[in-house]
């Protein structure tokens, strides 16, 4: 059997970006829903429950820098490229994003022709860039409390839960469609080998890839 042909989706240093955040997420909202119960102290103990609290801090840093370092100084075209596609809006997405919830829940539907970055993907990007700025500023208040007035802490941690919320809401939907529906899960290689297949790239990007084969 002939392989299919496959096309290059995401370079070494945005698969990288995207892990380190993805971990470190993931280790950010175990461990802060630890914090959130911790009256079940007892099923920590307290000295679990510091190593909780210290462990919620460390992963911090690399949540608030590694992303942004490694997106910055290694792929800044490709970063470029990402915010100007994530704040620009056509027509085609808002029809996307009608259509979406059927094709969601595995219903026939014709999409919009879309580009790297479907309008899904758009919202998926635009709420963890702004999501990962609020935690990231209402940790830091909180872990440096005694720098900042206390009306300021007192509007940080309401802020921060329902960040975390929100984000993991998100984070479900989109585990989801890379990981298990039938139509979208191609998508975990471009993660995690770089490329996905040329089918793939058309079917679900065309406009993109109608741009990657003139380039190439
Ligand atoms: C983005 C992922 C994050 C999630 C999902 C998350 C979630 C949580 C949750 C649910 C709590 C418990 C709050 C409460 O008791 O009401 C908490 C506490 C806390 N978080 Fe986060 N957090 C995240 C990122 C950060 C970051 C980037 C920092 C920066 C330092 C941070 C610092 C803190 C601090 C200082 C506390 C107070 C509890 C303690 O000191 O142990 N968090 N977090
Ligand atoms: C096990 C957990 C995760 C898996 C399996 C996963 C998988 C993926 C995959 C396959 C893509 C590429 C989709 C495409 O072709 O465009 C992607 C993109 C992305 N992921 Fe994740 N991801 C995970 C966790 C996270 C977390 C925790 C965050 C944010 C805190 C996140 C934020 C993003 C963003 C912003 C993009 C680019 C926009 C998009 O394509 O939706 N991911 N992820």
């Amino acid at each position: 059997m002939t392989e299919q042909r496959r096309v290059l989706r995401f370079n070494l240093a945005e698969r990288a970006a995207h892990w380190v955040l993805a971990v470190s997420f993931l280790l950010l909202f175990l461990t802060g829903a630890a914090l959130v119960f911790r009256s079940l102290v007892h099923l920590l103990g307290p000295s679990g429950l510091r190593i909780t609290s210290r462990l919620h801090h460390v992963v911090a840093y690399a949540f608030t820098f590694g992303p942004v370092a490694v997106l910055l100084l290694t792929t800044p075209k490709t970063t470029r490229e990402w915010l100007r596609t994530i704040f620009t809006w056509t027509k085609e997405d808002l029809a996307f994003l009608a259509s979406f919830p059927k094709e969601f829940f595995g219903l026939k539907v014709e999409l919009p022709s879309q580009g790297k970055f479907n309008a899904g993907e758009k919202v998926n990007s635009l709420l963890t860039l702004f999501g990962s700025v609020l935690m990231v500023a209402t940790g830091w208040v909180m872990l440096f409390r005694d720098s900042f007035p206390k009306a300021v802490l007192a509007w940080a941690y309401p802020l921060h839960d329902a960040g975390a919320l929100l984000m993991g809401s998100v984070i479900l939907g989109h585990v989801y469609l890379a990981l298990l529906h039938p139509g979208s899960r191609e998508s975990i290689n471009g993660m995690l080998r770089g490329t996905v297949s040329e089918k793939f790239a058309r079917d679900h990007h065309a406009k993109w890839y109608e741009e990657i084969s003139k380039s190439a």
